[in-house]
């Protein structure tokens, strides 16, 4: 059985003003009138064989999840809520743990609640590809064919092929984590890499004993926090004091860059990762002089541009290359080639207090 587990702790900073701690890129609809966490939710509705999901996010963030769930009639079998946000490595360990009390045998699919993937049975014909390796205890990645030399990403070398039909699939010789930009260059030159999409699959028991071996404490930490956790409807409030004691790692640091045997399918699925408004702006349906516009916005001689209004008209003359977002109570300009430095002004903002 097919469990997803549906990752939505972070806080998407880079899209601010409207990605906000209280209210995060994942629970926005972004893309489409569907919210991101909806649209992964719904994402694995063309495969057999897959239980409802288990959602770790935020506690702050808890009724806004289990509403997004309900209105696309989505049930969760349970939605984890963590105190802190303690990165991939325990909230995935906090659903291996869940998982294994209903199915000793639970495969997870580690899905990432705020990525945009254009077709979505691409991702399902992946994940069939996987399941006969995952069963023999492989852990699986999702590989996409770089196309720049982005430093926010893992890498994954490939290395020998263990299966050529229905879909590739092959060894790992290395997974690096978010390398620097000489180093990713590299790696995109030499055409033996592929990005991480951050998508996972494996068996619950599998996972956690890599973890074991490699950060033990995450395990021990995450026992208690889930024995001491306090079960209200769907949602399961982890115990604060266990879980605060967990080291803050990802799952790529933590596990995936140390493990010997981990495989790697190409996926040509769409995938984006939607990381910035710049990442919108690519994905998103252009009018005729290139600019992604949403909500209400007037333009006279504006190019490639994303435009996004949401509580006033936003207009713009004779500008090109821009990203323009306005909220009721923040207004962003910004070059579209510098969509990732908007992190600086949340950092001022929260020096602010
Ligand atoms: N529940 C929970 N708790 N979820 C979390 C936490 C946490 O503490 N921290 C992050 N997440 C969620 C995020 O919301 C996101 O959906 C996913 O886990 C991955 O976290 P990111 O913080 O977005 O990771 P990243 O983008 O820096 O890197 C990962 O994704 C890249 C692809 O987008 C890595 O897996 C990279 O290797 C990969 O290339
Ligand atoms: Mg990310």
């Amino acid at each position: 059985m097919i469990i997803p587990v549906l990752l939505s702790g972070g806080s998407g900073t880079r899209l601010w003003p409207l990605s906000r701690s209280v209210h995060p890129k994942q629970l926005l609809p972004l893309t489409d009138q569907k919210t991101m966490l909806q649209q992964t939710a719904l994402r694995l509705s063309g495969l057999d064989g897959v239980a409802a999901p288990i959602v770790v996010c935020n506690e702050e963030h808890r009724f806004m999840v289990a509403e997004q769930l309900r209105q696309i009639d989505q049930q969760p079998s349970a939605i984890l809520l963590e105190p802190v946000g303690r990165n991939t490595a325990p909230a995935v360990a906090l659903a291996a743990l869940q998982a294994l009390k209903v199915d000793t045998k639970a495969t997870l699919l580690v899905l990432p609640a705020d990525h945009s993937i254009a077709h979505p049975e691409a991702l399902c014909d992946a994940i069939k590809a996987l399941s006969d390796h995952v069963e023999q205890g492989m852990l699986a990645t999702f590989g996409i064919v770089p196309t720049c030399p982005e430093t926010g990403y893992g890498y994954i070398q490939k290395g020998t092929s263990i299966q050529t039909s229905p879909l590739p699939v092959f060894t790992i010789n290395s997974f690096v984590e978010k390398p620097d930009l000489p180093t990713a260059q590299d790696y995109v030159d030499s055409g033996d890499y592929y990005w991480n999409s951050g998508m996972f699959m494996f068996q619950a028991a599998r996972y956690l004993e890599e973890l074991e071996r490699f950060e033990p404490e995450i395990v021990t930490c995450c026992h208690k926090a889930l024995r001491a956790a306090q079960k209200d409807l769907d949602f399961v409030r982890v115990g604060a004091e266990a879980f605060a004691d967990c080291t803050s790692i990802s799952i790529d640091y933590a596990v995936m860059e140390k493990v010997s045997d981990a495989i790697v399918v190409p996926l040509d699925a769409g995938w984006n990762d939607v990381g910035s408004w710049s990442s919108l702006w690519e994905i998103g349906d252009k009018d005729h002089h290139n600019n992604v516009i949403r909500g209400d916005v007037l333009t006279h001689d504006v190019s490639n541009s994303y435009l996004h209004g949401t509580s006033r008209l936003l207009s713009a003359v004779g500008v090109d290359n821009l990203i323009i977002v306005e909220t009721s109570d923040a207004i962003l300009v910004a070059h579209r080639d510098r969509a990732q430095e908007i992190k600086q002004i949340v950092q001022q903002l929260t020096s602010l207090g």
